[in-house]
């Protein structure tokens, strides 16, 4: 991935809830932070509890909450700041708005059965939305759409967390100036 000056790219991790999302963005983050990176992090369950606030799960309001999101990474990105984005994104349509309306746009498919991410339940969601007490829940009631040309692709079912982070960082190290 090439950058132009000035702008840096925005590492968009999409996948299940529970697939670890949010974990892999943490390393990269940190790895990037200690190397004198400038670099922030946004995050989906973070947002739509401040700018996202009200936005619920309909088709229109996760891409309202994407076009939100997209449009803060690309002020960071445009100022230089590497910017970490993990959202469920589960729709193909999102992400090819992204890689048409967000510069730096570096798609990061972070793959997980959903088998193995209900086994995992972290938030004891699965159990609920298979119960029907959650509508439309990505993966069980709302579909996820698989990527189709992702730059990256890690697999948390049979990969660590630190393989995962070093493939992104291998990935943009060569757009990302320190
Ligand atoms: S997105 O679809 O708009 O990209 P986003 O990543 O912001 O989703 O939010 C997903 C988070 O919202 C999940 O990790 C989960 O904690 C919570 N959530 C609540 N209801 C749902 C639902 N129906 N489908 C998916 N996630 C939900």
């Amino acid at each position: 991935m090439s950058a132009t000056r000035g702008q840096s790219p925005v590492l968009w991790f999409t996948g299940l809830s529970g697939a670890g999302k949010t974990t892999a963005a943490r390393y990269v983050e940190e790895a990037l932070r200690r190397s004198g990176v400038p670099v922030e992090r946004l995050d989906g369950d973070e947002l739509r509890a401040t700018i996202c606030k009200g936005l619920g799960f309909s088709r229109e309001d996760r891409m309202e909450n994407i076009r939100r999101i997209a449009y803060v990474a690309k002020l960071l990105s445009r100022n230089g700041v590497v910017t970490l984005v993990s959202a469920i994104t589960p729709y193909r349509e999102m992400r090819a708005y992204l890689r048409e309306h967000l510069p730096g746009y570096v798609e990061i498919y972070v793959r997980c059965s959903l088998t193995e991410c209900e086994r995992r339940d972290v938030k004891g969601m699965y159990a609920k939305a298979r119960r029907g007490e959650i509508a439309a829940f990505t993966g069980i009631s709302d579909p996820y759409e698989e990527p189709e040309a992702p730059d990256v692709v890690i697999d948390t079912e049979n990969m660590t967390v630190e393989a995962c982070g070093d493939a992104i960082l291998a990935h943009i190290a060569e757009s990302v100036s320190r």
